[in-house]
């Protein structure tokens, strides 16, 4: 199991006058499944990119340590791994140059061999030289998910994790997400009541609007 965890103390968000979300305070640590649900609109990309160092909250604090260290922003991006639809893949390189070129300039491991295993685990193998342009949107979400898996990060941050995917594929990443739930912390942003579902604690936006 690992020693990660997260905490949130007092969260703020605002985009001018508009308030997102206020005195939202939360601990994830070691392993679990957590849910952050809400409309449309409500913040839970927000959210998600304020946990994983994209942006920064208006106040409030939000802490990531690895056994007992805190860890710098600097170093984040080796411990997580983001799937969202803000991520975006570069459409004229293949699959497995996208992966080498992210994984140079995040200064993570390549590891082939677990890449080649993630390949099949998202039914990608026959495709992995393919360009990105010429992927579908399905298919461009699998490989978002081999992306986000292959340094093997002990934080799993997922935004809209099933959008675009079929019923294999969504069970794929279901059954991976159980998976790493047990070892890792997984957060998991959405609107499907199926995705939320896994989530045996849920953070609702509604309730952090004054
Ligand atoms: N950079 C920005 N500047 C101004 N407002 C923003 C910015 N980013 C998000 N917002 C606003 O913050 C609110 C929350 O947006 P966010 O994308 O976090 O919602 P969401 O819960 O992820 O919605 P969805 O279910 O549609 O993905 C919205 O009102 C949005 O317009
Ligand atoms: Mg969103």
């Amino acid at each position: 199991m690992s020693n990660y965890s997260v905490r949130a103390d007092a969260l703020l968000k605002t985009f001018g006058r508009r308030l997102i979300f206020n005195n939202l305070s939360f601990e994830f640590k070691k392993n679990g499944i957590f849910g952050i649900a809400g409309a449309n609109g409500s913040g839970k990309s927000t959210l998600i990119k304020i946990i994983a160092g994209l942006i920064s909250p208006t106040r409030g604090s939000i802490i990531h340590t690895n056994e007992g260290k805190v860890i710098d922003s600097e170093h984040l991006h080796n411990y997580i791994g983001f799937v969202s639809p803000y991520l975006i893949l570069y459409d004229e390189f293949t699959a497995w140059e996208n992966l080498s070129y992210f994984a140079k300039i995040r200064g993570v491991k390549f590891d082939e061999e677990r890449i080649k295993f993630l390949f099949y685990r998202f039914s990608l193998q026959t495709r992995k030289d393919d360009y990105v342009k010429a992927y579908s949107s399905g298919m461009k979400q699998r490989l978002k998910f081999i992306f986000a898996l292959m340094h093997k990060p002990v934080l799993l941050i997922f935004d809209e994790p099933t959008s675009n995917l079929d019923d294999e594929g969504k069970a794929v990443v279901y059954e991976m997400i159980k998976e790493e739930g047990g070892k890792n912390i997984v957060i998991v942003a959405s609107n499907e009541k199926t995705d939320i579902s896994l989530c045996p604690e849920i953070i609702v936006l509604e309730n952090y609007k004054e």
